[in-house]
């Protein structure tokens, strides 16, 4: 049967970079608390004129090249983003123009944090039931646009940083299975309440109710990797790698403990990035990648949790 499977892989990060020691000049926050809180020590964000596109862009090129396919070549474009350029039309379409690629399906999709492994679950069936050969798809935010840089509760967790996989129809196993979840009754928790339809439903920024999102992605995605460990009848040491959405690193270590996994089977990247949202999976696959530590036939977890609540994985042999 067609697996699909991922071909090539490629990241964007922003160049500026703002260190906890920065942010504790304009907020009342120290570069300790929020490295022991978080594991975050740095972030990248986007100059005023960079947009998600221009982040999204450089990230599918480098997965272009590493695929060794042509933009003509991609028959399905996604793209994960919560902070699109345009309300419409989507970054996938302004994308797809950049690429100069004609008349294949683009679309957006709004999972926040959760937006790649949905995004890549969709290529995935796509591409399983025959309609598609190979697939772009990508995650890419400007979480700096839609945070409150004077509140000091969100502004030290997000960042900037796109990432991106070319992923293609193959005789050979690519990805296993994906574990796809929502329950919108916990909308309030993490949200941006203010839109396009609902101008006045309160700020324009993020707000989040931090304990209670930790609480809740750490028991929910306790359950999801033993769904994903359950459906594919594997034991735990059967995944070589974790890669986690980066948005804790204590949350993270709960996860790698759960799969009896230590930290050095897990690529973290929210040291340097950040929470990057829909970004940071194939921000962090591409590294480790690029490093070398994700190989050819490696078992990998991806696994994320945020607003929505959204929740979800994908499993995969790259
Ligand atoms: N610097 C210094 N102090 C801070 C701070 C900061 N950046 N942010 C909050 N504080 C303060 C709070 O005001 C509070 O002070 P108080 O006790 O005087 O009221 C104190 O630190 C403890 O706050 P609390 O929210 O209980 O801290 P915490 O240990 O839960 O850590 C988070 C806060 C945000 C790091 C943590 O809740 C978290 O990571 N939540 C999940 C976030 C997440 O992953 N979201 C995205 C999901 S995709």
């Amino acid at each position: 049967m067609t697996s699909a499977r991922i071909l090539g892989t490629g990241s964007f990060l922003p160049r500026r970079v703002v260190t906890n020691a920065e942010l504790a000049l304009t907020v009342d926050t120290s570069d300790e608390w929020i490295v022991s809180r978080t594991g975050i020590r740095e972030r990248r964000v986007a100059a005023p004129d960079e947009t998600t596109c221009d982040l999204a862009e450089r990230a599918a090129r480098q997965a272009l090249d590493a695929a060794g396919c042509l933009a003509s070549d991609i028959d399905l474009l996604i793209v994960a983003t919560t902070t699109p350029d345009r309300v419409f039309p989507s970054t996938a379409c302004l994308l797809q123009e950049r690429l100069g690629i004609h008349g294949s399906a683009a679309f957006d999709v709004q999972a926040v944090c959760t937006g790649f492994v949905y995004a890549l679950a969709i290529a995935e069936k796509f591409i399983r039931t025959g309609g598609t050969k190979r697939a772009l798809v990508v995650g890419a935010e400007t979480m700096s646009r839609i945070v409150d840089w004077n509140d000091r509760s969100t502004s030290v967790l997000f960042g900037d940083g796109a990432g991106a996989v070319v992923v293609g129809a193959s005789d050979e196993p690519g990805i296993l299975s994906s574990h796809l979840h929502a329950d919108g009754a916990y909308k309030d928790l993490l949200t941006v309440s203010t839109g396009v339809s609902d101008r006045g439903a309160g700020p324009g920024h993020i707000t989040m109710r931090g304990n209670e999102v930790f609480r809740m992605a750490v028991t929910t995605l306790d359950a999801l990797v033993g769904e994903t460990l359950a459906a594919n009848d594997l034991k735990q040491t059967d995944i070589r790698w974790l890669v986690p959405h980066q948005a804790n690193i204590r949350i993270i270590a709960a996860t790698a403990k759960r799969l009896g996994m230590t930290m050095d089977q897990v690529i973290v990247t929210v040291d340097r990035h950040g929470n990057t949202s829909a970004a940071s999976i194939p921000l962090a696959f591409d590294t480790g990648v690029r490093d070398g530590r994700i190989r050819r036939g490696d078992v990998v977890l991806m696994e994320a949790f945020g607003g929505g609540l959204t929740w979800g994985s994908v499993l995969l042999r790259y």
